[in-house]
């Protein structure tokens, strides 16, 4: 570890609990990252870092913590994912198992083209992702959303496009879709954040589409373009 990683090393020792250090040390070992570099976001569940490898390049590092996780939360939306319905409530089982869901989902949606980070490790409670951005990361839509209104629409294309691939391709329904998880990366959208993403076989997965839906909508409409959900739920859904 170069001594500048060393120092930095120190800092987050004093952030992270002892088992989250042992497991990002564990990452460290694998040669997944060579250290933990800033932060991105303090999110309700998750801390996002920025990570680099040996040869310098840039990574994203998504923690779980472990004690403040809403787990019931998780719980009540991983006990419906047909993939894993015999799952126990117990606190650190859940939060784990919410993890490797988050990451065999973007393995799953990757697999169907679908424009996401690919996940490159899973321990525990800490994911490593690629990073999405040049020099800094890309900006959420909510922040980015092109000026002119054919750009507007190229995104909104763009955007559904990747959902179709998602839906009919990979059989998955985001379930926490809105501007705060779509990036845009040189013009393009790329879908991130899919620890709530479900099989289409999930007896709520229409509910958790519409939803997604009606946030799409509401921001398109901020923007002037107008669509209505039953066409977006077509254009998602149909084969
Ligand atoms: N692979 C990535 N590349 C670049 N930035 C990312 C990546 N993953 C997450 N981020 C940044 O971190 C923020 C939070 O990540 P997200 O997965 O949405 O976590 P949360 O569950 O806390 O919302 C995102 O809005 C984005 O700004
Ligand atoms: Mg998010």
């Amino acid at each position: 570890m170069p001594k500048k990683s060393k120092e930095k090393w120190k800092i987050w020792g004093n952030v992270f609990d002892e088992y989250t250090i042992n497991t990002i040390k564990k990452l460290m070992t694998q040669n997944v990252i060579d250290g933990i570099e800033s932060p991105v976001k303090i999110g309700k569940e998750a801390n996002i870092f920025t990570a680099k490898t040996k040869t310098g390049d840039m990574r994203i590092v998504k923690i779980y913590r472990l004690e403040s996780c809403n787990f019931n939360k998780m719980y009540d939306y991983i006990r419906y994912d047909p993939r894993f319905l015999n799952i126990k409530k117990q606190r650190r089982q859940i939060i784990f198992t919410w993890v490797q869901r988050e990451y065999r989902n973007l393995i799953k949606a990757r697999a169907a083209g679908v424009r996401v980070p690919t996940p490159l490790a899973n321990i525990n409670n800490v994911l490593v992702l690629e990073f999405i951005g040049d020099d800094t990361i890309a900006p959420q839509l909510k922040d980015s959303m092109p000026e002119s209104k054919t750009g507007k629409e190229k995104m909104q294309n763009a955007i559904t496009c990747e959902l179709r691939k998602l839906y009919t391709k990979a059989g998955l329904v985001h379930a926490d879709l809105s501007e705060f998880n779509i990036l845009n990366y040189r013009g393009n959208p790329v879908l991130i954040d899919f620890s709530q993403t479900t099989p289409v076989e999930n007896m709520n997965s229409d509910d958790y589409l519409k939803r997604d839906i009606g946030n799409l909508i509401r921001f398109f409409h901020k923007h002037g373009l107008d669509l209505l959900p039953e066409e977006l739920y077509q254009k998602i859904t149909k084969q």
